[in-house]
């Protein structure tokens, strides 16, 4: 059996923080403790000076998407190494079928796009983008399957939007299953005002995409949520919270009983609508939804984090390219012609701009960065909203989320003395530009390890393509 000894490091999980040695045997974490005796043929790893953490929970990111008339940009070739590359050992996927899609055939064609490709593991939250007796059928047999959580869309009217009645019904049928339903909240029908308002005035550029999608816009979303599942008693965990007003309404519901979990997202944190407003469809790099806000909304969504408000931070990566598939919706055809899309001509605003910013890799050193180096979050808290709450959530805890004998040895030896920038030029993400482009950080994974085997050793990919797993869970939201 393979042995794996990483010496003198400091090990941080969402509890403690303390020096020793960690044991490896085979895939899992077989001691924890001060000075541990080599095995015979066991490789050592010197953690002196370096942090070990528990690998980080991804619990919201899309590689597979069909969205928006294109495909989201990355496979689980290059998603999961960029993944690894920046400290992330599990990926929890958006699978998002079509409203007319089978949804047992869209959760196979979401696993075939993983299996025996990504390096490393991964699970889905099951997209309901229809609800009705032939679907909820499919759901049951998905949850089966080891699917324990759910994922509707209050918004993208006409895409992947539900409405009232299915929203009702998928929290019945969560509550019955024990399921957690995932929700992006805003109210559809009032995006699709306020863009039809704004384009009708001749605001069509990128900088539009946020005053489209204001902030009680997203909160009358979040609300809305916090009624059914009110009503319902089904648990519920809001994905890519991006303000204080969203924020704020969960909470109160939470106050109230609602069985409700908040997440939010990396570019919430390090960037804000000024990105967004960039002159010549620049701005289009940072269009994603709810859009990126106010610069401040950041200080409270780091309060959140640090006082346990808000639970996770994950990425929503959504990865497109700048030059054809966000140019999709460029106002100007003239300035637009490498587009590869059928949906632009005469006419194109910000509202086909394809939402999303390619985010998986660099959301553990940002938060590292400008949380824990910054003074807004402690080390624990870092574990915490990056891996072990998501684990728990989600129902992968203790073999994810934890560095303890049993647990999964999916480590990352972290280098708090590394100093580089973010760039399109060294980044693992299939996209033609960097949303974090010339960021600076302070800190990287030197080593990581899936399942006992290193995957990243001083920053490059070594992993080995098609090791990742289909993690299969159980309901755990009674
Ligand atoms: O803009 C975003 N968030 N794109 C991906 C789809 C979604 O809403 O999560
Ligand atoms: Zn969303
Ligand atoms: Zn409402
Ligand atoms: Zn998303």
């Amino acid at each position: 059996m393979k042995r794996l000894l990483i010496k003198n490091g400091t090990v941080v999980t969402a509890e403690r923080e303390f020096n020793a040695d960690v044991l490896c045997e085979g895939e899992t974490i077989a001691a924890v403790g001060e000075k541990l005796d080599t095995p015979e043929g066991a490789e050592v790893i010197d953690a002196t000076g370096k942090y070990v953490f528990p690998g980080f929970i991804d619990p919201h990111v899309h590689i597979y998407l069909p969205f928006m008339g294109t495909y989201a940009k990355d496979t689980y070739a290059t998603a999961s190494r960029a993944a690894l590359v920046g400290g992330t050992t599990t990926l929890i996927e958006m699978c998002c079928p079509g409203c007319d899609d089978d949804p047992l055939e869209a959760f196979e064609l979401w696993k075939s796009k993983a299996e025996g490709i990504s390096a490393c593991d991964y699970t889905f939250h099951m997209g309901v983008t229809r609800f009705d007796a032939e679907a909820a059928e499919k759901l049951k047999q998905i949850v089966e399957a080891g699917v324990a959580s759910f994922k509707v869309f209050l918004a993208y009217k006409g895409a992947f939007g539900i409405n009232d009645e299915e929203l009702y019904e998928t929290l019945k049928l969560a509550k019955e299953l024990g399921v957690i339903v995932t929700a992006h909240c805003e109210n559809a029908e009032l995006v699709a005002k306020l863009q039809a308002q704004l384009v009708s005035e001749g605001k069509t550029g990128p900088e539009w995409h946020e005053p489209s999608r204001p902030v009680r816009v997203e909160a009358e979303g979040c609300h809305h949520l916090m009624t059914f599942a009110e009503q319902t008693g089904a648990h519920v965990y809001v994905v890519h919270t991006s303000c204080k007003d969203a924020v704020d309404v969960i909470a109160d519901a939470k106050g109230r009983g609602v069985q409700a979990w908040i997440e939010t997202v990396i570019p919430y944190l390090v960037l804000d609508k000024s990105y967004a407003e960039r002159p010549d469809f620049e701005g289009a790099k940072w269009v994603m939804s709810p859009p990126i806000r106010d610069k401040a909304h950041q200080p409270v969504l780091w309060q959140g984090l640090a006082e346990g408000t808000i639970d996770t931070v994950g990425t929503d990566h959504a990865p497109f390219d700048f030059k054809t598939q966000k140019h999709m919706g460029h106002p100007d055809p003239a300035k637009a012609l490498n587009a590869d899309f059928s949906l632009r001509g005469e006419g194109a605003n910000f509202t086909l701009i394809p939402n999303g910013i390619p985010s998986v890799e660099e959301r553990v050193n940002l938060l590292y960065t400008y949380g824990v180096k910054a003074g807004k979050i402690d080390l624990r808290t870092l574990v915490k909203v990056a891996s072990t709450q998501a684990a728990k959530i989600f129902g992968l805890y203790p073999r994810k989320g934890e560095i303890a004998p049993g647990s999964d040895a999916d480590l990352v030896i972290y280098d708090p003395d590394y100093r580089g920038k973010i760039s399109v030029e060294t980044q693992q993400m299939d996209t033609d530009y960097s949303g974090f482009e010339g960021v600076q950080i302070e800190g990287r994974p030197s080593v990581v390890t899936v399942r006992g085997e290193v995957a990243v050793r001083d920053g490059e990919f070594v992993g080995t393509m098609g090791r990742g797993q289909f993690l299969a869970r159980r309901p755990t939201h009674f």
